[in-house]
This record gives structure tokens, sequence and C-alpha cells, in this order.
């Protein structure tokens, strides 16, 4: 086990600047999610980390190690890469066991490490079969086993489970949290998938355009986003960003709102000590995430409340909640309610809006303000 420090890092590919002073500090046994749109620069980062591609400034340090100018099999790093690539011509079994052998382990030992990781990625039936013969999902699940039979400084994982279906995703997801549980490793794992970064990270770093936007935990990340696209990219439905105007309110501070009628609610807003005197009576950028906006219940609204009126648009019902879209200010917003509420599309609903969470952007630079 180790830790990682990517330091400082650039990379160039001729003129496009793929990597911008890309600085992260990952502590041993950390659990690090890497998200990002695509082609934002996140597998150009593993592989640098891995060594399979050169940077053009900063260092990578496993350790006190400085492995900047090593070569990817002297890093001591397990990998499983979206392209993973496994030796055709051999067995499940032996793709499995050769960096094992290749690193002259007892055969008794590579026997009983192959069974274990076989057995917890569900190929104990594909042992003999060859790569060939084997589905996208199953060949995934072997490269994955290949790098878990190993106990390596630490793990990189890209998307490995961007092959699988939904269900065999969602268990292999529970089995890689266990498995960072029960041996601590220092983990780096790139998704698209926002439910397995907010399962899985210890903590997540937001890239877009090869520059890190925010690191941080996931519930710093979801509630303390640092602006619009940290706050959009995390959270499914996505968070409401609703033009708005900032008031004065008695000795605070308020946001307004109105529903497709016109009807006005100013809704105090928590003070946090930040002064925004300076955004009284301008336009800002509400964020309010679906499940800020609820069913008003007959008491009266808490203090960061108010309840309004409004017609519903649409009613999306997902099982567990049901979403719906009315409109606040001329826009559209999505509300996550509970199906015991029976919202019906085209009739009037009341909801209490619930801004004790709420954040305020910069219409302008789209960075977090309050
Ligand atoms: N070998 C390369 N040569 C030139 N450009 C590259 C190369 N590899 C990646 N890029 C570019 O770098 C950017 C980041 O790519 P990548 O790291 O694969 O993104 P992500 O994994 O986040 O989707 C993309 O714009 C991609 O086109
Ligand atoms: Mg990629």
């Amino acid at each position: 086990m180790s830790s990682l420090h990517i330091k400082d890092v650039n990379k160039h590919y001729g003129d496009y600047h793929a990597l911008k002073e890309i600085d992260i500090k990952i502590d041993s046994g950390e659990f690090l999610v890497l998200v990002g749109p695509s082609g934002c620069g996140k597998s150009t980062l593993m592989n640098t980390i891995a060594g399979l591609d050169s940077i053009s400034d900063g260092a990578i340090l496993l350790g006190d190690k400085d492995v900047t100018h090593l070569s990817p099999k002297d890093r001591d790093i397990a990998m499983v890469f979206q392209s993973y690539a496994l030796y055709p011509s051999m067995t499940v079994r032996r793709n499995i066991a050769f960096g094992l052998e290749m690193r002259k382990v007892p055969q008794a030992q590579i026997a009983l490490e192959v069974d274990r990781v076989a057995t917890m990625l569900q190929i104990d039936h594909l042992l003999d079969r060859k790569p060939a013969e084997l589905s996208g999902g199953q060949r995934q699940r072997v490269a994955m086993g290949r790098a878990l039979a190993r106990e390596p400084k630490i793990y990189l994982f890209d998307e490995p489970l961007s092959n699988l279906d939904a269900k065999l995703r969602v268990e292999m997801r529970t089995e890689i949290k266990k498995l960072h549980q029960r041996l601590k490793t220092t983990i780096v794992y790139v998704t698209h998938d926002q439910i397995e970064a907010m399962t899985l990270a210890d903590r997540i770093a937001v890239m877009k355009d090869g520059v890190l936007l925010q690191l941080a935990s996931p519930e710093q990340i979801y509630n303390n986003p640092v602006n619009m696209f940290v706050a959009g990219f995390m959270g499914s439905p996505s968070m409401n960003f609703i033009r708005s105007y900032l008031r004065a309110l008695n000795d605070g501070l308020a946001i307004e709102l109105h529903n497709r009628d016109g009807e006005r609610v100013s809704i105090p807003l928590p003070e946090r000590g930040k002064d925004l005197s300076a955004w009284v009576n301008r336009e800002v950028i509400l964020g309010l995430r679906p499940e800020q906006i609820r069913q008003a219940t007959v008491n009266s609204p808490a203090v960061f409340e108010r309840h309004i009126n409004n017609q519903l648009d649409v009613v999306e019902p997902t099982g567990a909640d049901t979403l719906v879209v009315t409109q606040f200010n001329d826009q559209d917003v999505t509300a996550r309610l509970d199906p015991e509420s029976h919202p019906v599309s085209g009739r009037d609903f009341l909801f209490a809006v619930d801004v004790s969470k709420a954040v305020l952007f910069d219409p302008d630079n789209e960075d977090r303000i309050y």
C-alpha cells in the first residue's frame, strides 16, 4: 500500500494542453474517484500515473519514491482500463495467474488466489475458457480478476464496470467497496457514473478540460460545489438552476420566486457569514436540488421554507420517488416527491421550497457566491 502524489502535472499532446497543473495527494488506503465529462483528461491522467504516457512537467510520487521516469512494470501498479488486453491464447485461469507466475509465487498459492478472485467476480465457471469465448462483460471481469490477484502499491481502475449490465454493475460496485474495506488498498477509480462516484469514494476529484475543479468528500461535492459545473455534474436529476432576484429582508436576505400565475414568495436565506450586500436586488442563480422542493404539509412552513402553489407539467414515477416538472420564475424546475403525494400532471400542487441548503451562483462566471 502506498500514498500517491500527482505533483503539478502538465501534459501536452502537441499544441493541446490535456492536463493543466494537476496536483492531487492521495493518502495510503484512500479511495479516490475521478469524474468529469468525456475528453476532460481522466484516462490521460491514469495513463501518466501508470507510466503508459509521459508527462510534460511535474512528477508522480508513489510513497516517497519519484517514479516519473520509471517504466510501467517498475511502478508496482495494478490497473484495469477501458481497453484491457487479455492474452488470447491463454485460458482465463492463466490470464489471472500470469502476473503471479511472473513473480514466482508458489503454485499452490496461485491456485488459491485464482479461486478467490474468480469466486468474487463470478467467473469461476469460465476458468478453462479462452477470451474469445467470453462476452464483453465477462472479459472485463477477467481483466479485473487479473488486477485483483496481486497486491500492488496502488490500483488504477478506468471505468472498469462500463461494459457490464446494470444488475452486475451494482453487484460489482458493492464487491469493489467490500474489497477496499477489507484490504484498505489505495485506489484511483475513473467513472462517469455518479452513483458509483458517490458510493465508492473517500474523496471525489471533478475534472473539466484538463483542470481539477474540486477535490473533496462526496458529501462536500454534493452540498458545497465550487461552481455550477460541479453542482450540475453530481446528482440525478441535476440540481435546478433558477434565475432569481436576491432581496434584503428584515436583517437578512431572501430569494424571490414566483409561480406561473405571477404569485410571489420571498424565502429567507440562512445567514452563512458571507457578505452578499453587493448582490441585493441583482439577479443570481439559485441552486436547489430536486429533494429541496417537496410537498407542503398542513403545518406552517419551517424558517427557511415557503409554500407556493404551482401547476404540474410532467409527472414521472420512478418507483421510490416521483419526479415532477413545474415552473418557477418561468424556468423548468424538477422536484422529487414521495409517490404517496399522488401528483397529477395539469393539476395544481402545493410545494414547500426549502432553501436551508440552497446555494447561489454568479450568473456571469458561474462561481458559487453563497
Ligand atoms: N495520444 C493522444 N494524442 C493526442 N490527443 C490525445 C491523445 N490521447 C488523448 N488525447 C486528447 O486528450 C483529451 C483527453 O482525453 P482522455 O484523457 O482520453 O479523456 P477522458 O478519459 O476524460 O474521456 C481528449 O481531447 C483527447 O482527444
Ligand atoms: Mg477515458
